[in-house]
């Protein structure tokens, strides 16, 4: 069904078709009883795929990425179609309309995109007034970025500003210093600025814990594109400054196993299929620095149980997709937590933590 949908949604301009697909899909879920049904054919309601994770129960580990919903103006749709939890944004303080159109590619022999959107966003005030209106129908992750218009120098200040902002109303929240699309926003990782900005947003959420009285966890999103050294320079920051969780990987500037492809030429963040062993092993290296004190949250090319379950082995507590939800459609979600249930059938465990957990260990003594 979903070749059919996508025979046709791929005949549009692809920024076009990721809008009248959402669209419809609002559309539809604003029919009575029509969000229920999309839940009963496309969700997957078991207690063995509860997955705790920084303090939050999600109702199975398959997650949306960020960059779908920048806006929030999709929440109660996307929840139908059956995701663990959704992860909007990235948001930024002030509206800005990101890069001239067209920004975004698919390059469909290898399952993959690139896209230079570069931060398009109503801005903090448009995007809460949006999820208020919608409410939270599971766990809501804000990924928050600074403006394009904001200096490095400042970013302290747009960051900070945003998680006072969604403090309130956010499940968890993710700074976002690894787009490749907003110019210097990535040396926002290297040591001192990334050092800098933790400690800011820590101080702030253990204010805002206090005066609020709730906790609300904090994570980091990272490049693919980092070489080991400061991959682990990064998780040594992690754990310096006690940050929540860490979320591996946004899109990369390289071009892995794309040779000869003409769009590969187009700038942007790759994302997909070419990205998947690339994000695993950043997972990995992770995992064996933060020696499972801090959770990770596996994302890039997953189209499959089986790409799930590799990089929940590799380290990952929770996953996301993005791209092969794309390519997929929304079996996507049902796909894989079936596949992941088999997983923790065949290993005897009562529940995919378990599971997980069991492979793990089997692969360090295989080490
Ligand atoms: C069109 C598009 C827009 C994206 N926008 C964002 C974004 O705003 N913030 C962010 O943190 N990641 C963004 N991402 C990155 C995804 O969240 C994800 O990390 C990456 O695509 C790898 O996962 P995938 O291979 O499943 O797509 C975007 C990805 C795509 C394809």
């Amino acid at each position: 069904m979903y070749r059919l949908v996508r025979s046709v949604l791929f005949r549009f301009d692809a920024e076009r078709s990721h809008r009248i697909a959402l669209r419809t899909l609002r559309w539809l879920c604003a029919i009575p009883g029509v969000p229920l049904l999309l839940r009963l054919v496309y969700g997957v309601a078991n207690p063995a795929l509860k997955t705790h994770v920084m303090g939050i129960e999600f109702p199975n580990p398959v997650c949306l990425a960020a960059g779908l919903d920048k806006n929030a103006d999709s929440v109660r749709a996307l929840f139908a179609l059956g995701f663990g939890g959704i992860e909007l944004g990235t948001v930024t303080p002030e509206p800005q309309p990101g890069n001239p159109p067209k920004r975004l590619f698919r390059v469909t022999r290898h399952h993959a995109l690139i896209n230079r959107l570069g931060f398009p966003s109503v801005g903090i005030d448009a995007f809460l007034e949006n999820l208020r209106r919608s409410g939270k129908p599971g766990p809501i992750g804000i990924n928050v970025g600074k403006n394009r218009s904001t200096a490095n120098e400042n970013a302290v200040t747009d960051y900070v500003r945003s998680l006072r902002a969604v403090y309130a109303i956010a499940d968890y929240v993710v700074i976002n210093v690894s787009s490749p699309n907003t110019p210097q926003l990535r040396a926002l990782q290297n040591r001192e600025n990334l050092g800098a900005l933790l400690l800011a947003l820590k101080n702030e959420q253990v204010e805002l814990g206090k005066t609020r009285s709730v906790f609300v966890p904090l994570a980091v999103k990272i490049s693919p594109d980092l070489n080991d050294e400061q991959i682990n320079d990064i998780a040594d920051l992690i754990l310096e400054h006690k940050l929540d969780a860490v979320i591996a990987t946004n899109s990369t500037v390289e071009r892995p196993g794309m040779e000869g492809e003409l769009l590969a030429a187009e700038a942007g963040g790759l994302s997909g299929r070419p990205l998947k062993d690339r994000s695993t092993e950043v997972i990995r290296l992770l995992y064996r620095r933060l020696r499972g004190q801090v959770p990770i949250v596996g994302v890039g090319g997953i189209e499959s149980a089986d790409d799930a379950w590799e990089k929940m082995v590799a380290g990952a507590d929770l996953i996301q997709v993005y791209t092969g939800f794309i390519y997929q459609g929304p079996a996507l979600v049902r796909r894989i937590c079936r596949g992941l249930l088999r997983r923790t059938r065949a290993a005897g465990c009562n529940t995919l933590e378990e599971a997980v957990a069991h492979a793990r260990s089997g692969v360090r003594m295989m080490r």
